[in-house]
C-alpha cells in the first residue's frame, strides 16, 4: 500500500503504465471538493471545463473562458493536493496559435496547474511543442471533444466507422510524438481504446471508452449524482443530491417550527 503523502508527479503516472497500476483521475473545480478527493486516493484530479456544465449550469463548454479556469485551478490548487493538477484549456485558449496557447497554458500554470489538457489531435501538434517547450506538460484529449461538439455532431460515441478508427489512431501517435505524457479517451468505442493503449508508450486515461485503457476518469458531479443528465457511461457511487435536500429541508423546517436556532447556536451577554 502506498503511502498517501507521496506527490504524484507526471513521472509517477508514467511509471503506472509500466508497471500495471491503473491510474485514477477525477474533476474537482473547488477547495473543498479538491481535498476531498485527494484524501480519498485519486492519483489527478482534472479541473475541467467541465465546470461550465456541472457548476455554471451552462449548455456547453463553448461558453468557459480563461479567467473561469484559472479561478477554479487557484482554488483547486489552495487544497495544496498531492494528486497531480491537470487544468483544462478551454476552447479558444490554443487554437489561435503557439503564442496564445503557451501564454493560455502559463497562466494555468501560475494559478497552480501542474500540467494542462486541450482537446484535439495531430492538428494541434504545434501549439502542444510550444507549450511542452516552455516546460508545461500536456495532456491530449480525443474521440468525443465536447468543445467540438458542433462539427462532430453532437456528444456520440467515436469510432464505429473504419475512418474514425484511423483517425484516432493517427491521432494519438501524433500527440505522443509531440510530447503528450498521457491522452484521455472520451467516448471511445471500446475495442478501438483497446487498440489505441496497446499501441501507445504513454498512459490512456478514459471515460465512457471501456476497460482496457491504462486509467479511467469521471466528472466528480456526475459520479455524486449532483448533475440532472449524466452521460450514459457515467456510474453515480452516491446520491449526494437527496442527502443535500433532505439536510436543507429540515433546517427551514426547525426554523419554521422554532427549533433552530436552539440554545448551543447562539451567544448572550453573558458568554
Ligand atoms: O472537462 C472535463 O471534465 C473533461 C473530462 C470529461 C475528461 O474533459
Amino acid at each position: 500500500m502506498k503511502l498517501l503523502t507521496e506527490k504524484i508527479t507526471v513521472k509517477k503516472l508514467l511509471r503506472k503504465k509500466a508497471s500495471g497500476e491503473k491510474i485514477t483521475m477525477v474533476t474537482a473545480y473547488d477547495t473543498p471538493f479538491a481535498r476531498l478527493v485527494d484524501e480519498a486516493g485519486v492519483d489527478s484530479i482534472l479541473v475541467g471545463d467541465s465546470a461550465g456544465m456541472v457548476v455554471w449550469g451552462m449548455e456547453n463548454t463553448l461558453s468557459v473562458t480563461l479567467d473561469m479556469m484559472i479561478e477554479h485551478t487557484k482554488a483547486v490548487a489552495r487544497a495544496k493536493p498531492r494528486a497531480l493538477v491537470v487544468a483544462d484549456m478551454p476552447f479558444m485558449s490554443y487554437e489561435l496559435g503557439t503564442a496564445t496557447a503557451m501564454k493560455s497554458a502559463a497562466e494555468l500554470v501560475k494559478a497552480g496547474a501542474e500540467a494542462v489538457k486541450l482537446e484535439g489531435g495531430e492538428e494541434f501538434a504545434e501549439e502542444i511543442r510550444g507549450i511542452i517547450r516552455a516546460g508545461i506538460p500536456v495532456m491530449g484529449h480525443i474521440g468525443l471533444t465536447p468543445q467540438r461538439y458542433l462539427r462532430l455532431g453532437g456528444y456520440r460515441l467515436v469510432g464505429k466507422k473504419s475512418n474514425e478508427q484511423e483517425a484516432l489512431l493517427r491521432d494519438a501517435l501524433a500527440l505522443q510524438e509531440a510530447g503528450v505524457f498521457a491522452i484521455i479517451l472520451e467516448f471511445v468505442v471500446a475495442e478501438v481504446a483497446k487498440k489505441v493503449t496497446e499501441k501507445l508508450a504513454i498512459p490512456t486515461i478514459c471515460i465512457g471508452s471501456g476497460p482496457y485503457c491504462d486509467g479511467q476518469v469521471l466528472v466528480l458531479h456526475d459520479m455524486l449524482g449532483l448533475t440532472l443528465n449524466p452521460p450514459p457511461f457515467a456510474k453515480r457511487y452516491a446520491d449526494l443530491s437527496s442527502i443535500v435536500v433532505s439536510a436543507v429541508r429540515r433546517f427551514v423546517n426547525e426554523v419554521k417550527g422554532r427549533g433552530f436556532p436552539s440554545r448551543e447556536h447562539y451567544f448572550t451577554l453573558e458568554e
